[in-house]
């Protein structure tokens, strides 16, 4: 089973190389941010209630992420495992997370977090925001997220550093250098 969180701040390539590990393992992938913006898409509830937040680089209340994580797990068929990007992003969701896969007998197998300097991130975001349409990919926000993330989701390194499953990335270099680095990893720490 490899069940595998890809970690980092914004813009520090965790969709990029989820895409691979995909197809690489035949995994499952779910990015909370993409649950989100489908979910303001579509004018939902949850949606409504947080389409602002989103705009503003602000984190989405724990008990929403957790009750919309909760329902996609559900609808889960089996599989070789899951890649879990962008969640958790604090400690309380990393113990949600923790707890949901243990009624499956499942844990997470490997935590790989992406090391990518600010000025790069931000770089990269700028660049792609020229053309994401996303709300969230503006100057002002893009340097709101990565303040967020190095304030309040940074320290969920520590709860996995104490499951024994966190790995730190070089997430600077090709897109290939990065994934062999990541591949390296879980197949030393996964079966
Ligand atoms: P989310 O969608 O997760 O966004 P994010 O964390 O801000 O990260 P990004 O998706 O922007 O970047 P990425 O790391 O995936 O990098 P990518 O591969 O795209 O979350 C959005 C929002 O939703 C959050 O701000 C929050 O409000 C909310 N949210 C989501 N989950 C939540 C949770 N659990 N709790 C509470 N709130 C939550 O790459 C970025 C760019 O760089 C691309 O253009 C790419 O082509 C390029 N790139 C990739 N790799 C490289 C490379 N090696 N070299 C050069 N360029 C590269
Ligand atoms: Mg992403």
């Amino acid at each position: 089973m490899k069940n595998i969180i890809i970690f980092g701040p914004p813009g520090s390539g965790k969709g990029t190389q989820s895409s691979h590990l995909i197809d690489k393992y035949n995994l499952t992938h779910v990015s909370t941010g993409q649950v989100i913006r489908s979910e303001i898409a579509a004018k939902t509830e949850i949606g409504k209630q947080v389409d602002e937040l989103i705009e503003n680089g602000q984190l989405v209340p724990d008990h929403l992420i957790i009750r919309l994580l909760t329902d996609w797990l559900e609808k889960q068929e089996e599989s070789n495992g899951i890649i879990f990007d962008g969640f958790p992003r604090t400690t309380k969701q990393a113990v949600a997370l923790k707890n949901l896969l243990s009624k499956k007998g499942q844990d997470v197998n490997i935590m790989i977090s992406l090391e990518v300097p600010q000025e790069e991130l931000v770089n990269r975001l700028v660049m792609r925001g020229t053309q994401s349409g996303r709300s969230d990919d503006k100057l002002r926000t893009i340097e709101k997220r990565i303040k967020i993330y190095k304030e309040i989701t940074a320290p969920v390194i520590d709860f996995y550093k104490q499951e024994n499953t966190y790995v730190s990335i070089n997430g600077v270099g090709t897109e290939k250098e990065i994934f062999e680095e990541i591949i390296q990893k879980i197949d030393q720490l996964t079966n």
